[in-house]
């Protein structure tokens, strides 16, 4: 009996391009990519080239792409950061709000983070459901009401189960209107492929995507961080990021992945998408054979 498998939000199929690029990074790449010699500087090429890649993808602008583990890894790195710096600004006398304020329904690796890290750092803030409505969009009357009162917001592009695509612009209105300094994290892993996706244009503060929601192998992805002072944010404070993993790199503590090239296979999965999700599924058979 043939199997359909259809559970795409869940996790997807990898990608042959994706399969044959891992390989390659690991065959010729397999170098330290911070060592100094040429096979180190090898890998480090073939990393580089993949997230200028994926920066292009994205729209990243001055902002931060870091390569992780998956998005539980950046969701828990956005989650640490924004606290971290709330804690600062609080101590330094700052009003910053008593919420975390998160999507009633959010992947529950955000509300586990924020109540872990909240607990951890010892914060002491409130967490509180944003609640959705019946077609299972964010409250923005809700949202209204607790904004003033926000430190730090949570609000998906999409859900993984509903499909529902967030109202990300009333919410970024909301927060420009009442002048809201909250940290606002976005997970964009169901969006990455489906969504046009231009971060350094918006408000968002943080965003994590996943490899393995879009033809990549499992234990691949990304967090994006706004830069300081981009087109979205004119005016706001830089950028904060606080890695939860220390040793040996800034960003990302250990010998950094090579095979975190094989979100090559994005560059044929998602690059005709970006624009037009439509187009995507025309591309399709072109996709595959392009692997
Ligand atoms: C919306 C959403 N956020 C976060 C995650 C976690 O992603 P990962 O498996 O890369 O940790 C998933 C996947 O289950 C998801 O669908």
């Amino acid at each position: 009996m043939q199997e359909i498998y259809l559970d795409n939000n869940a996790t997807t199929h990898v990608l042959p391009a994706a399969v044959a690029a891992a390989r390659q990074a690991m065959e010729l790449g397999f170098g330290n990519p911070s060592s100094t010699h040429a096979t180190g500087l090898q890998a480090k090429a073939m990393m580089e080239a993949t997230r200028q890649r994926a920066r292009r993808l994205l729209g990243v602008g001055e902002g931060r792409l870091m390569f992780n583990s998956g998005a539980t890894e950046g969701i828990q790195t956005a989650v640490l950061s924004a606290l971290c710096a709330l804690r600062e600004r609080r101590d330094a006398g700052e009003q910053i709000g008593s919420l975390l304020l998160y999507g009633a329904t959010e992947h529950k690796a955000v509300p586990e983070s924020l109540a872990h890290w909240n607990r951890l750092l010892g914060l002491g803030l409130t967490l509180r459901k944003l609640p959705v409505d019946s077609d299972g969009r964010h409250d923005l009357q809700a949202l209204a009401a607790l904004l003033d009162d926000t430190a730090m917001l949570c609000t998906m592009a999409a859900n993984n189960e509903t499909g529902v695509i967030s109202d990300l612009s009333s919410i970024a209105q909301l927060l420009q209107e009442r002048g809201s300094d909250a940290c606002w994290m976005v997970d964009c892993v169901q969006a990455l492929g489906k969504l046009k996706l231009n971060l350094a244009a918006t408000r968002i503060d943080y965003a994590p995507f996943s490899g393995h929601k879009l033809y990549a192998p499992k234990g691949i992805g990304m967090l994006y961080v706004r830069a300081g002072r981009g087109a979205g944010s004119a005016g706001r404070r830089p950028h904060f990021l606080q890695p939860h993993r220390h040793g040996g790199h800034a960003c990302a503590a250990g010998s950094q992945p090579a095979a975190c090239t094989a979100w090559r296979g994005i560059q044929y999965a998602a690059g005709p998408v970006a624009a037009d999700h439509a187009q995507f599924f025309r591309a399709w058979p072109v996709v595959q054979g392009a692997a």
